[in-house]
C-alpha cells in the first residue's frame, strides 16, 4: 500500500491545503509529524472554508482519522479553541477521529513570550518567526525539560516537570528583565486543560502499525517548507524543526518502510515570509505583480511574502534531501501575462558556477542567481484541467521546471478550485 508524505520544497505557503486536502479524501489516516500552529492551511470543502494550524486537515472530512504526532509542537489552549472553532463549522471532532501522540511536547505561554521577546530585542537576533513559541518548546525537547501530553495524566509528574523547566526559564527570563513564571498558576492552568488534551491521547506509533496491518491508506502532511528545515535550509532563518520527508517517520513513529510516495509541492515562482537569504528575490514590479496575482499574505500571520523568480536549483536540492517522487506543481496561473519569465538555473560565486547553494552563510550571500529566460504566454492557464488547455508555451515551462529540478510533475494546480488539477500521477496508485 502507497503511503503518501507531502512536504513542501520552498520556503513554505506553497501551496499544500488544495492538494492534502485533494489527497486526504484518497486517504483513511492523516498524521501531521512535524511544526505547529506556525502553520496555516485554507481548506475549501463544499463551499465552505476552514483555517486549520495545528489540526491536521484530515478533520473537515468525515470518517479519516487525523493525528497529530510526537514531531509537533503543540499548544494546547490553541488546540482547544482551534477544535472549538471547527466544531462550530459543523465539523465533528471526537477522540475517534483525532489522536495525538502521547509524547508530544506542549507549547506553554513562556515559549511564547520567550519568541517574541527574542524577536524583540535586535536585528542581530531576529528570525521573523511567528512568534508562536514553536522555536523555544522544541529547544526544551531536545534540552529535556519539556511537558509532554502523557505528563499531563499525573499530578506529581506535572508539577516536577514544571519545576524542571522553570529552573532553566526563569534564570532566562531574568537575563531577558521578565518576571518569573507563577509557578502555581500554570500548574493549575495546565491541570484544568488536561482533560481536554488527554482523550485525544495514544501510542500513535501502534495506532500506525495497526493501521498498516489494516490495509490503510496513510497521508503524512508535513508543514513549512524544507528550505525552512533545522539541517537543511539557511540556518539560522528557518523553523526548529525538521521539515523534510525523513521526519515523516522520527515525528509519528511509523517506520521508514511506511513511506510509500514523496510529493513535493512546488508553486510556480519562490516566496519567503520573515528574514533570511533568497536568491531570486524581487524588489522590482515583477516582484509587486506576483505578490498581488498570488495574494501573498501569511494565513498565519497575514505578513505580506518577498517574492521572486522560480528557483530550480534550490529545489533541486529540496527534491534530493526529501527523496521526492514527483511534484504538485502550483500557482501556474500566477504567471499569466509575463512577456517574459525567468528560472534559475544555479550561481555564479566568486566567478564559479555552483549547481546548489552553499552551506556557508557569506558564500550564501555572494550568490548571484544564473537565469535562463523563456517566454511567457499572454492567454489564461486559470482553471486548466487538461494540458491541451494550456498555452504551448506554459507547457514549455513545466517541462523545463521537470528537466532543472531532476523529477517529474505527478499534479499541476491551476486554480484554488479543487478540479483545477490535471492529474499525471496518483500519488496513493499503488
Ligand atoms: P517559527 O516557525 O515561528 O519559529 O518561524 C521561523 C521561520 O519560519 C520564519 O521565517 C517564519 O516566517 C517561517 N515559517 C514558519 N511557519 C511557516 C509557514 O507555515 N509558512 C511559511 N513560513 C513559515
Amino acid at each position: 500500500m502507497a503511503n503518501v508524505v507531502v512536504v513542501g520544497a520552498q520556503w513554505g505557503d506553497e501551496g499544500k491545503g488544495k492538494i492534502v486536502d485533494w489527497l486526504s479524501e484518497r486517504a483513511d489516516v492523516i498524521a501531521r509529524f512535524q511544526g505547529g500552529h506556525n502553520a496555516g492551511h485554507t481548506l475549501v470543502v463544499g463551499g465552505e472554508v476552514y483555517k486549520l494550524h495545528a489540526l491536521p486537515s484530515g478533520v473537515v472530512r468525515r470518517g479519516k482519522l487525523s493525528i497529530i504526532g510526537n514531531g509537533v509542537v503543540l499548544d494546547p489552549w490553541h488546540l482547544v479553541k482551534e477544535i472549538a472553532g471547527i466544531r462550530e463549522q459543523g465539523v465533528e471532532i471526537t477522540p475517534e477521529t483525532l489522536m495525538i501522540a502521547e509524547n508530544t511536547p506542549l507549547i506553554l505561554p513562556f515559549h511564547g513570550e520567550l519568541d517574541r521577546a527574542r524577536e524583540a530585542q535586535n536585528s542581530v537576533a531576529k528570525i521573523g518567526t511567528t512568534g508562536r513559541g514553536i522555536g523555544p518548546a522544541y529547544e526544551d525537547k531536545v534540552g529535556r525539560r519539556v511537558i509532554r501530553v502523557a505528563d499531563l495524566g499525573d499530578a506529581r509528574t506535572l508539577e516536577l516537570r514544571v519545576d524542571r523547566a522553570l529552573v532553566h526559564h526563569n534564570a532566562l527570563r531574568a537575563g531577558l528583565g521578565l518576571d518569573p513564571v507563577d509557578r502555581d498558576a500554570l500548574i493549575e492552568d495546565l491541570r484544568a486543560i488536561a482533560p481536554e488534551i488527554l482523550q485525544y491521547a495514544a501510542p500513535v506509533w501502534k495506532v500506525l502499525k495497526d493501521k498498516r496491518r489494516a490495509g490503510r491508506r496513510i497521508l503524512f502532511e508535513g508543514a513549512q517548507g524544507a528550505l525552512l528545515d533545522i539541517d537543511f535550509g539557511t540556518y539560522p532563518f528557518v523553523t526548529s524543526s525538521n521539515v523534510i520527508a525523513g521526519q515523516a517517520t522520527t515525528g509519528t513513529g511509523a517506520g521508514p518502510d511506511a513511506v510509500g510516495f514523496v510529493l513535493g509541492i512546488v508553486k510556480a515562482y519562490t516566496t519567503r515570509v520573515g528574514e533570511g537569504p533568497f536568491p531570486t528575490e524581487l524588489h522590482d514590479d515583477d516582484g509587486q505583480r506576483l505578490g498581488e496575482r498570488g495574494h501573498e499574505f501569511g494565513t498565519t500571520t497575514g505578513r505580506k511574502r518577498r517574492c521572486g523568480w522560480f528557483d530550480a536549483c534550490l529545489v533541486r536540492q529540496s527534491c534530493a534531501i526529501s527523496g521526492v517522487t514527483g511534484i504538485a506543481l502550483t500557482k501556474l496561473d500566477v504567471l499569466d501575462g509575463f512577456e517574459t519569465l525567468k528560472i534559475c538555473t544555479g550561481y555564479e560565486l566568486d566567478g564559479v558556477r555552483m549547481d546548489y547553494l552553499p552551506t556557508a552563510a557569506d558564500q550564501q550571500a555572494r550568490c548571484t542567481p544564473v537565469y535562463e529566460e523563456m517566454p511567457g504566454w499572454s492567454q489564461s492557464t486559470e482553471g486548466a484541467r487538461s494540458w491541451a488547455d494550456l498555452p504551448a508555451e506554459a507547457i514549455k515551462y513545466v517541462r523545463r521546471v521537470e528537466e532543472l529540478i531532476e523529477c517529474p510533475v505527478a499534479l499541476l494546480s491551476t486554480s484554488p478550485e479543487r478540479d483545477d488539477t490535471i492529474l499525471v500521477t496518483d500519488p496513493f496508485a499503488d
